[in-house]
């Protein structure tokens, strides 16, 4: 069954063909960074107005990679949470429309249960529940036990900045622009192993995250101006060491104190080089990460959740509104 899947709910414009929830007949997605790059941030109100923009070509770019027209598809899924309200309200009536106009069943899909979903895109392997999942992205920064396809308990999540929005926030602080993440990821890898030490934040609940002062430390050592401060370089290897490790270590914790099958590591983030290599080297148990063009957002890993979706016989009605403040688990 060939299943369209259309994200909107940040700054890409995405929408992908998959065949039977694993196989990616075509993933095309119009990224609006550079627009984006000029406010150092996404700017709402932008977002939906370039979706408007680029939800048509960006369809017919992908039914022309994947070979088909309209005929060829035969469910529409749609991310309608978490996200920007109107960048998900674009998407998520474009999918209406279209699944009203041919007839098709609707899908409504989680944009983190899709992150969760892209780590058995082109993969024969089932997953191996309970799989524990480390969502990390531009807003979320999620622990998640997931026992079955649908079954979900959120073990931890961020009390401040997502891991994203910390990569991104530090990047500012050390001019290096936006998105910040792969740039902090570059940087990092050009400087070197750290040898500052940042510290890591102690929490009541052993899973969650808190990764607001290590930016503020990074912004008192920028800010320092002393002739011994540490070099761009020094500050991102050693702000990025201290989010993997925290990632890292409870992410591991977690799967061991719930006898995980796997973990899978998802999301934005989880493209970051030195996240994947730390949690590959220290993982006694499968670790599956999706190839880092299936990490940021794409449509593909809402095509993939969505099918799944669908085998639960799980479809939207036309009048589904969308759900900007939708959680997992
Ligand atoms: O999942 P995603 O594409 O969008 C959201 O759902 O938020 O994640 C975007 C986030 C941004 O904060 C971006 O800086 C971060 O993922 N990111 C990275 C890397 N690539 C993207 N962070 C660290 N290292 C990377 N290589
Ligand atoms: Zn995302």
């Amino acid at each position: 069954m060939n299943v369209l899947g259309i994200e909107t709910s940040c700054d890409e414009t995405a929408v992908a063909i998959v065949a039977g929830g694993r196989r990616i007949l075509a993933n095309v997605v119009a990224s609006q960074v550079e627009l984006h790059a000029l406010y150092g941030g996404v700017v709402p109100e932008i977002a939906s107005r370039q979706h408007t923009q680029a939800l048509i070509p960006t369809l017919d770019e992908a039914l022309a990679s994947a070979g088909l027209d309209l005929g060829g598809i035969e469910a529409i899924a749609a991310t309608f949470g978490p996200g920007l309200s109107g960048a998900l309200l674009v998407g998520w009536n474009f999918a209406k429309a279209l699944a009203w106009s041919l007839s098709l069943p609707l899908v409504s899909v989680n944009h983190l249960e899709g992150h969760i979903y892209a780590a058995w895109l082109e993969s024969d392997q089932p997953p191996r529940f309970p799989a524990l999942a480390l969502i990390v992205s531009g807003g979320h920064s999620d622990i998640v036990l997931m026992a079955a396809h649908g079954r979900y308990r959120r073990l931890g999540e961020t009390v401040d900045d997502a891991a994203g929005e910390a990569f991104d926030k530090v990047a500012r602080l050390l001019g290096l622009g936006f998105p910040g993440g792969p740039a902090v990821d570059r940087l990092a890898a050009e400087s070197g192993p750290a040898t500052l030490k940042l510290p890591r934040a102690r929490l009541d609940r052993p899973y969650d995250f808190s990764f607001s002062g290590l930016k503020t430390k990074v912004r008192e050592l920028v800010r320092s101006g002393a002739d011994a401060a540490p070099s761009a370089g020094e500050l991102a290897a050693a702000f990025q060491e201290s989010v993997v490790d925290s990632l890292v270590s409870k992410a591991l914790q977690a799967a061991a104190e719930h006898g995980a099958g796997e973990i899978i590591l998802v999301g934005g983030v989880a493209a970051n080089s030195a996240l994947r290599r730390e949690l590959a080297a220290r993982s006694p148990l499968p670790v599956v990460v999706p190839p880092p063009a299936l990490c940021t957002d794409n449509g593909a890993m809402i095509a993939a959740c969505g099918w799944q979706r669908l085998q639960r016989a799980q479809t939207a009605g036309l009048d589904a509104d969308i759900n900007p403040g939708l959680r997992i688990g």
